[in-house]
């Protein structure tokens, strides 16, 4: 597999490396770049995953914010298919909808965008399957990560007139394209219905009758048709328009929220069976019912499938005493029309989590495929035993296990059961391979599992799964550190808590307890690189048990223990639990309740001014106590490497040191230690190895640098010769050398934003990414203090220096701490390395 990660090195950067080559300067040595990603494998909500109906193993995914990739049977893994956005972009990385040409697999149309309230939606068509795009803007707004993205698909090409798409839209109706996604016209015809944010979910080509189309909009009653290309169009008759009264179980209980089922996804099958999955709710979250129906087309007359007690097997699990969930995850064999499945939405939290179900007879009959594959004694529980959390060669998943953590908020990712891994949430996202009705996916909140023995379900018996996510990195890497000693990289992420990187090439193990649903800021200790301590966002309360919001290593990250206390501002409902560093001797912690948001920025907002600084311990967490001489929170708090007991601040123009564990400090105005003074702040970047040794990346100022401790500061560059939103420092070219800077920024002779290196302390830059490597934008750097030279791949004797880059969070849409009742507060993104 080594041999399948050159080939995907050297495809990502085909075409780029000269372009990467070509800055080339006196004291900076030029590298031919190629990038991998660090291998998480999944790590994010998946919302589609698209087979095409005739070209064997050509399948797509598609992911809220962290785009499309395709499936490349060759490599065995997936490929990611937009790196190539810009940070300016950044909306355009996820996908709303995506489209195959029936007629023609080397054509993919990707519907892009975010956020409907960015005025910055395109289509991406592509003529080879994703390895080129043209790019035409969209003249209405999407959202590939708002509630309703796990319906689908939107977009649909013409199977009879391939130059004709049609896509339903969230704000602005029907809309089509008569020439390949360049432009967009209204179908006025089409009736006004469902103006709600969410809006018209699926649009289905009739294959066989030209001129009949489908469209499923989010609201009751909510399906229409056209027989004469969309002409006229009338409601689908005889819908199920009120909810059946016998699912409604608990009357007393949550409510259905619509009057009637809403439809989120819709298959025509092969012999004019229409299947249709509905809710009460778009979800992903917040679904409380459901139901599935079949409409024969031909006769106009529907049939209510969904399973139930009298035609599911094994039995429901009985004991739910909440609404039983919705329906939206739905696929139907191309090669047998009465072949479906179908995923239950939301039905959580306890025992009869989410199932899938598998129908041979067109959903009068059902099996429970997740509870076939849940060993007995889980309680209801669904849920794979963890070992099966494996790649299909074996390598292991093994954060999949969540560590058995505590459930967040109530439920989340983690299966109260040990030894087993929750069988999914968010499983609305289902394939039965058209050209293999044996292997199915599903995607959940964090990974695709597969099988290619879904009929031993007919026998009663769990079919055999693994886990089909290679090449998928949409984790959110909150936190980076690379420590002189131990595993190179240790990470924080959105959602999954946080891994030691033992293996850049492999999915690692999650770190330990306590687990957090977000873990926020990394630091170790310069002289005591073993000791690494951590922060993050934990729901659960462990009363006497120590702070479970922060946790310290004294192994380099091996075992973890919590800190006895949590600083005041830190609790278990923090969504961010700031910034934590520890000294270089690791006895001395200071900690910051101000959070550094992802997107950085030099402006104020992200410093929480308050009335005690940055609480300080000399006793292992014990206790904490507010500083003198800085007064507020802020999160632009670094440690200093060497010398023990010295923390540093850079914020409201003032330059802070602290030399006694961060009880008191100094404060220096900017402009008296000659930096500049309208750049407000910025987080302290430490030499690893020279005390007193700091650089600031100072936005349009550029880089300013230290080393007397602050009491005196120059520009690295020359005056506005360089901009940096982030520096990082790495290992120098040589002992003689000074330790080199990647900066996220740009130098005055490149036009483009990206990440740039610096072999002599900042007189000469190249740039170290290319235009093919944007990823959406990136949002942290790290370098490693180890290694300059340093080949991952195969080719030995390469010389090239490391940078760890961390790719773009989508935001917070909503609070919550994953699970199917609120959003995920992260998802996404990714962590890049050059290697
Ligand atoms: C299995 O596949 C993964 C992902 O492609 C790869 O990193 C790993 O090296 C492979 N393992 C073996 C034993 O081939
Ligand atoms: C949205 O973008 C288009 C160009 O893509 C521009 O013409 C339009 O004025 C923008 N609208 C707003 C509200 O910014
Ligand atoms: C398109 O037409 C429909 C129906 O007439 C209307 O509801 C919708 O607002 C129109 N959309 C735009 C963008 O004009
Ligand atoms: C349930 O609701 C019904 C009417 O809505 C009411 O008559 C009944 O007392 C309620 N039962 C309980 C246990 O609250
Ligand atoms: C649909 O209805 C027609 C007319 O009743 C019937 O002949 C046909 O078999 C039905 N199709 C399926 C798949 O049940
Ligand atoms: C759920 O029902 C089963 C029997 O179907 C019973 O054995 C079990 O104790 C019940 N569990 C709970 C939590 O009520
Ligand atoms: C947690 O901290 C927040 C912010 O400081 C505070 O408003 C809240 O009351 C605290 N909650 C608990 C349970 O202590
Ligand atoms: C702010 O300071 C007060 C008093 O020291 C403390 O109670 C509170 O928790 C602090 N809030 C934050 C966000 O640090
Ligand atoms: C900030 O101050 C420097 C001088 O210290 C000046 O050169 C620069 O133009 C100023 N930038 C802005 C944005 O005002």
């Amino acid at each position: 597999m080594k041999q399948s990660l050159r080939q995907l090195g050297t495809l990502l950067v085909s075409g780029t490396a000269a372009a990467a080559a070509a800055v080339a300067s006196a004291n900076t040595a030029s590298h031919a770049y190629e990038f991998n990603s660090v291998a998480v494998t999944g790590g994010g909500y998946i919302t589609g995953i698209l087979g095409h109906p005739t070209e064997k193993n050509l399948l797509y995914m598609r992911s809220d914010v962290g785009s499309s990739y395709r499936w490349e049977e060759a490599l065995n893994k997936w490929i990611p298919l937009t790196d190539f956005i810009s940070g300016e972009d950044e909306n355009l990385f996820g996908t709303e909808s995506l489209a195959m040409d029936p007629t023609d697999p080397d054509r993919l149309y990707l519907a892009q965008g975010r956020y409907t309230t960015s005025n910055n939606s395109a289509f991406y068509v592509s003529d080879d399957r994703g390895a080129t795009f043209t790019k035409y803007t969209a003249p209405f707004v999407m959202g590939s990560n708002e509630l309703g993205r796990n319906n689908g698909e939107r977009l649909a090409v013409n199977p009879f007139k391939p130059s004709e798409l049609l896509m339903g839209t969230r704000m602005a109706g029907l809309m089509k394209s008569s020439n390949r996604a360049q432009t967009w016209t209204n179908v006025t015809s089409f009736p006004d219905a469902a103006a709600n944010g969410i809006g018209l979910v699926f649009v289905i080509y009739d294959p066989v009758h030209e001129g009949t189309i489908y469209v499923g909009a989010s609201v009751p009653n909510g399906l229409y048709y056209t027989t004469d290309g969309g002409s006229s169009w009338a409601t689908i008759p005889d819908q199920p328009t009120t909810w059946d009264s016998s699912i409604l179980t608990f009357p007393n209980e949550t409510q259905p929220q619509s009057t009637g089922p809403q439809p989120m996804k819709g298959v025509l099958a092969s012999n004019g069976l229409l299947y249709v999955t509905f809710s009460d709710a778009p979800g992903p979250y917040g679904v409380d019912y459901g139901e599935a129906w079949v409409y024969n087309t031909s006769s106009s007359t529907w049939s209510n499938i969904t399973p139930s007690t009298s035609n599911t097997s094994p039995a429901p699990y009985s004991n739910q005493t909440f609404p039983r969930g919705g329906y939206c995850g739905l696929s139907v064999a191309a090669t047998d029309p009465n072949t479906v499945v179908i995923a239950s939405l939301d039905r959580d939290p306890g025992p009869a989590l989410d199932s899938i179900y598998l129908s041979r007879d067109a959903g009068v009959s059902w099996k429970d495929i997740s509870q076939l594959s849940t060993p007995t004694g889980s309680g209801g529980y669904w849920g794979h035993p963890i070992d099966e959390a494996a790649l299909d060669n074996g390598t292991t998943v093994p954060w999949l296990s969540f560590n058995w953590g505590p459930l967040w908020s109530g439920y989340g990712a983690p299966s109260p059961i040990v030894g087993l891994t929750k069988f999914g949430w968010w499983m609305t996202a289902v394939l039965i391979d058209p050209t293999d009705a044996d292997h199915l996916l599903y995607g959940t909140g964090a990974t695709i599992w597969a099988t290619d023995s879904l009929s031993r379900a007919d026998a009663d018996w769990a079919p055999t799964w693994y886990v089909q996510a290679q090449g998928i990195e949409e984790t959110v890497a909150l936190a980076m550190i690379s420590p002189s000693e131990g595993a190179h990289l240790i990470s924080g992420f959105g959602d999954i808590n946080g891994m030691r990187h033992d293996d850049l090439d492999l999915p690692q193990p999650m770190l330990g307890l306590p687990v957090f649903s977000n873990l926020d800021t990394l630091d170790w200790a310069g002289q005591a690189p073993n000791v690494v301590v951590r922060a993050g966002a934990c729901g659960h309360d462990y009363g006497a048990e120590g702070c479970g919001q922060a946790a310290y290593s004294t192994d380099g990250a091996h075992g973890w223990r919590m800190f006895p206390s949590c600083i005041p501002g830190v609790n278990t409902s923090t969504d961010n639990a700031g910034v934590l560093t520890v000294d270089a001797s690791g006895a001395y912690f200071v900690w910051s309740a101000a959070a550094t948001d992802v997107d950085v920025t030099l402006e104020s907002e992200y410093s929480v001014v308050n009335g005690s600084g940055p609480y300080a311990s000399s006793d292992g967490g014990q206790t904490w106590t507010s500083p003198s001489g800085l007064t507020f929170q802020t999160a632009n708090l670094a440690s200093d490497k060497v010398q023990d007991k010295t923390f540093y601040a850079y914020d409201e123009n003032t330059w802070y040191v602290s030399t006694d564990g961060g009880v008191t400090y100094t404060a220096s105005q900017a402009s008296s230690v000659g930096l500049p003074d309208n750049a407000t702040g910025s987080l302290p970047v430490v030499s690893v190895k020279t005390a007193g040794e700091v650089w600031l990346a100072l936005g349009d100022e550029g880089v300013y640098h230290t080393t007397d401790f602050g009491a005196s500061w120059k520009a690295v560059s020359a005056a506005a010769s360089v901009t940096a939103k982030l520096i990082t420092v790495g290992a120098p070219k040589s002992a003689s050398a000074p330790e080199s800077l990647f900066i996220l920024g740009q130098t005055s002779d490149a036009v483009t934003q990206g990440v740039y290196r610096s072999d002599d302390g900042g007189s000469s830059w190249v740039r170290v990414n290319d235009d093919a490597h944007q990823y959406g934008g990136i949002e942290l750097i790290q370098g490693d203090p180890r290694v300059y030279s340093l080949d991952y791949s195969t080719s030995p004797g390469t010389s090239e220096p490391v940078a760890w880059l961390m790719i773009p969070a989508g935001l917070p849409v909503e609070t919550g701490k994953g699970g199917s009742t609120t959003e995920p507060p992260l998802e996404n993104g990714g962590l890049m390395r050059d290697n």
